[in-house]
């Protein structure tokens, strides 16, 4: 019983381990330019700085994005289609 638990829990946290382990490789530093495989919905204008965004269409594994700077110095996946999205880029230059 327990065992068979075990095995199950240990199933979930290879595959998690494995999804992550294939973000990383997409984002991480290497000769393709890092590319948007998630978008997010929330509203995380207040992070976005700069004027300018990049747009990034749906091609392999990445899917259509609007790309932001953050204040971090990172780039921001966000969905194209949510609303807080069309605000910010409706005031912002394409690059
Ligand atoms: C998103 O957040 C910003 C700053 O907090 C706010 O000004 C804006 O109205 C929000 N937009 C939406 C669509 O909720």
């Amino acid at each position: 019983m327990s065992v068979k638990i075990l095995s199950i829990t240990l199933l979930l946290i290879s595959m998690c381990v494995c999804c992550h382990s294939e973000d990383t490789r997409d984002r991480g530093p290497g000769s393709t330019p890092p590319c948007c495989v998630d978008v997010t919905q929330d509203n995380v204008s207040a992070d976005v700085v700069g004027e300018t965004y990049r747009e990034q269409a749906a091609r392999h594994h990445c899917v259509k994005a609007i790309i932001f700077n953050t204040k971090n110095g990172k780039q921001l996946c966000a969905d194209p289609d949510a609303q807080w999205v069309k605000d910010l880029t409706a005031n912002m230059r394409k690059v």
